[in-house]
C-alpha cells in the first residue's frame, strides 16, 4: 500500500523533472530538439538519420526552422550550424577557436591532451606555430623542388608496383594481375613524401609494408569512431563495460601503431642528437625542448608532444587523401567520360614522357578542378573537427555560452543550392571559366577556415595532384569486373567518411 503511494507520488515527480529538464536551456539559446533523460538529444539525432549525423542536423534544422540547432548531446552543451554564413564567420573568430576535450582525443595521447587536433589555448598556439614555422624549412606548406622531387621517386615506384608487378611479398596485398587494392595502393607517396619532411630520409621499397601497416591502423582508427567519438564521448565509461561495441578498441589499436611508430623514430632522433647541428624538424624541435628546459627548468616543448606532432601530421596524410582519391575513382567508374577529359588534357599538357609537375597544375584546370569538385562533392569531415566557445559569443540573434561545443555542419555548406545552383550534380566544369581555374568560385571549405585552418592543406592539396595526375596519365581505369558502375559504395562514417576499399582494374594507356 506505502509502496503505491510512495510509487504513484514520485512516477509523476519524475515525469515533471524529466519534462522540465528536456527544455531546460541557457537564455537566448538556439531552438533543438529537447534532452532525453539518458544521451540527452543524441537519440533523436540518431533517429533523423543513424549513419550520417551531418543530414541528421540538416532534417533537424527543417524541422525547428532554423540554422543554429541548440541541443544537449548528453551533458554536452552543443551548437551546429548550418548556415555557410554562419559557418564562415564562427571558423574565423577566436572566441570559437577551443576545442572540446574527449576521450578520441585522449586516449591517443597517452591520457593527456597532447598534439595539435585536440588542444587549444596558449599550448596549442605554440606548438602549431612552431610546427608550421619549421616544417616550412623542409618544404613543407610551400613549392619545394626537393619535395616534389622526392614524391615523384614514391610515384615512380607505386606505377612500377602494377607495370613490373609486385617485387616484395607484401606487394601482393595490393597488386594481383591488372587489379590494385585501393586505398592502399595510393599511400606510399603521401606518407613517405609527410617523412621526408619530417625526418629527411623516405623508407625504401623494402620496407613500404610499414608503412601500409600504418595505413591500415590509421583508417582502421578513423572508422572506429562515429564523427568525433558518438556514445564513447559521451559517456567514456562504456570503454570498460563494451569496449569493442563502443569503438574503443579500434581506436586504440588503430592508433598503437601510429604511437609506436614515431616513438621510435623520435627516440633515435634523441639518442643521436646534435645541438650543433640540425639534420631534420625533429632535430630542431629536440634543441628547442632541450634550451627552454635549461633557461626556465620547464617546456611546453615534450617528447610525448613531438610524438603526437608527427601523428597528428601523419593521421591524415595516410588516410584522408588516400580517401579523396578514392571516391575520385570512384566517381570516374560511375561518369567514365570524366576519365577521357583527364586523359587528354593530360596528354596535351604533358605528354607521356615525364610524370606531371607541380608547374603543370596551372595549365591542367580540369584535373585540378575534378580534385576540387570531389572535395565539394564529398565532404570527408561532415561536421568538422568540433571548435569549443572559450567565451560567451553571440552567433546571429543567438548566445553560445563559453564550453560549449560548436559543429560548421560542412556537408550543408557543399550542398548548398544557392550557392552551387546543382550542388547534387559532380561537374567540376563549375570551377573553369574561359579555359581557366577560377578558385574564387570554389566556396567550399574542405580544409576549414580561420586560425584553425587545416595545417596540411597545401601540402594535401599539391600531393594529391602529384599522385592522381601520374596515376591517370600511367592507366586507364576500370572496374574489377568490367561491368559498369551503377551505384556509388555505401558510406562509412567515422572521423571522416570513407568507402569499403576495393579492387580497381588498371591497365597501361
Ligand atoms: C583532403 C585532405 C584533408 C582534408 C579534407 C582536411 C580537412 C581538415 C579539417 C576540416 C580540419 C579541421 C579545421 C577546423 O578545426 O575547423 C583539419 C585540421 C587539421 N589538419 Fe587537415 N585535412 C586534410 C589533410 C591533411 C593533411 C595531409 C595534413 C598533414 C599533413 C593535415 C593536418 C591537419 C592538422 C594538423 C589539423 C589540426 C589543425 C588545428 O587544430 O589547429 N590535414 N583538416
Amino acid at each position: 500500500m506505502i509502496a503505491s503511494i510512495v510509487l504513484a507520488v514520485l512516477i509523476p515527480c519524475l515525469f515533471v523533472y524529466c519534462y522540465k529538464n528536456a527544455y531546460k536551456r541557457p537564455d537566448k539559446f538556439p531552438p533543438g530538439p529537447p534532452s532525453l533523460p539518458v544521451y540527452g538529444a543524441f537519440w533523436i539525432v540518431l533517429f533523423y538519420e543513424f549513419s550520417n549525423l551531418a543530414l541528421a542536423f540538416k532534417k533537424i534544422g527543417e524541422k525547428y526552422k532554423t540554422k543554429i540547432i541548440g541541443l544537449y548531446m548528453g551533458p554536452v552543451r552543443t551548437v551546429v550550424l548550418n548556415d555557410p554564413a554562419d559557418i564562415k564567420d564562427m571558423l574565423n573568430r577566436d572566441e570559437f577557436d577551443g576545442r572540446v576535450d574527449i576521450i578520441v582525443g585522449r586516449l591517443r595521447s597517452y591520457w593527456k591532451r597532447l598534439g595539435i587536433f585536440f588542444t587549444d589555448g596558449y599550448f596549442w598556439h605554440v606548438q602549431r606555430r612552431f610546427s608550421l614555422r619549421y616544417l616550412r624549412d623542409y618544404g613543407f606548406g610551400r613549392r619545394d623542388d626537393t619535395l616534389e622531387s622526392a614524391i615523384e621517386c614514391e610515384i615512380k615506384e607505386m606505377l612500377d608496383m602494377r607495370l613490373s608487378g609486385p617485387k616484395f611479398p607484401a606487394e601482393k596485398d595490393l597488386v594481383n594481375g591488372e587489379l590494385v587494392y585501393l586505398p592502399h595502393f595510393f599511400a606510399v607517396p603521401f606518407i613517405n613524401g609527410l617523412l621526408q619532411v619530417l625526418v629527411r630520409s623516405t623508407f625504401p621499397r623494402s620496407e613500404y609494408h610499414k608503412l601500409w601497416d600504418l595505413s591500415r591502423g590509421v583508417l582502421l582508427f578513423q572508422r572506429s569512431s562515429n564523427d568525433m567519438g558518438g556514445a564513447l564521448s559521451l559517456t567514456p565509461w562504456l570503454k570498460d563495460i563494451m569496449p569493442n561495441y563502443s569503438g574503443y578498441n579500434g581506436l586504440v589499436k588503430g592508433h598503437q601503431y601510429l604511437l609506436d611508430f614515431f616513438h621510435n623514430i623520435v627516440s633515435e632522433a634523441i639518442a643521436t642528437h646534435d645541438p650543433t647541428y640540425d639534420r631534420h624538424f625533429l632535430d630542431m624541435y629536440i634543441r628547442k625542448m632541450k634550451e627552454e628546459e635549461k633557461l626556465i627548468g620547464r617546456s611546453t616543448y615534450s617528447v610525448d608532444q613531438l610524438v603526437l606532432i608527427c601523428s597528428d601530421y601523419m593521421f591524415p596524410t595516410a588516410t584522408a587523401v588516400e580517401a579523396v582519391l578514392m571516391f575520385l575513382t570512384e566517381r570516374i567508374l560511375l561518369q567514365p567520360e570524366i576519365q577521357d577529359k583527364i586523359h587528354e588534357e593530360i596528354d596535351r599538357v604533358v605528354g607521356r614522357n615525364r610524370l606531371p609537375k607541380l608547374d603543370d597544375r596551372r595549365n591542367m584546370p580540369y584535373t585540378e578542378a575534378c580534385i576540387r569538385e570531389m572535395m565539394r562533392f564529398e565532404t570527408l569531415v561532415p561536421l568538422g573537427v568540433p571548435h569549443r566557445a572559450t567565451v560567451d559569443a553571440k552567433i546571429g540573434d543567438y548566445i553560445i555560452p563559453e564550453g560549449t561545443m560548436v559543429n560548421p555542419n560542412l556537408m550543408m555548406m557543399n550542398m548548398d543550392k544557392d550557392i552551387w545552383g546543382d550542388p547534387e550534380n559532380f561537374r567540376p566544369e563549375r570551377f573553369i571559366v574561359n579555359g581557366q581555374l577560377n578558385v574564387a568560385l570554389d566556396k567550399s571549405l574542405p580544409f576549414g577556415a580561420g586560425k584553425r585552418l587545416c595545417a596540411g592543406e597545401t601540402y594535401a592539396r599539391q600531393a594529391m595532384f602529384q599522385v592522381f595526375a601520374g596515376f591517370m596519365q600511367a592507366f586507364h581505369i576500370s572496374t574489377a569486373d568490367g561491368r559498369p558502375l551503377k551505384e556509388p559504395a555505401p558510406r562509412i562514417q567515422g572521423i571522416i567518411t570513407t568507402i569499403p576499399e576495393f579492387w580497381l582494374r588498371v591497365v597501361p594507356r
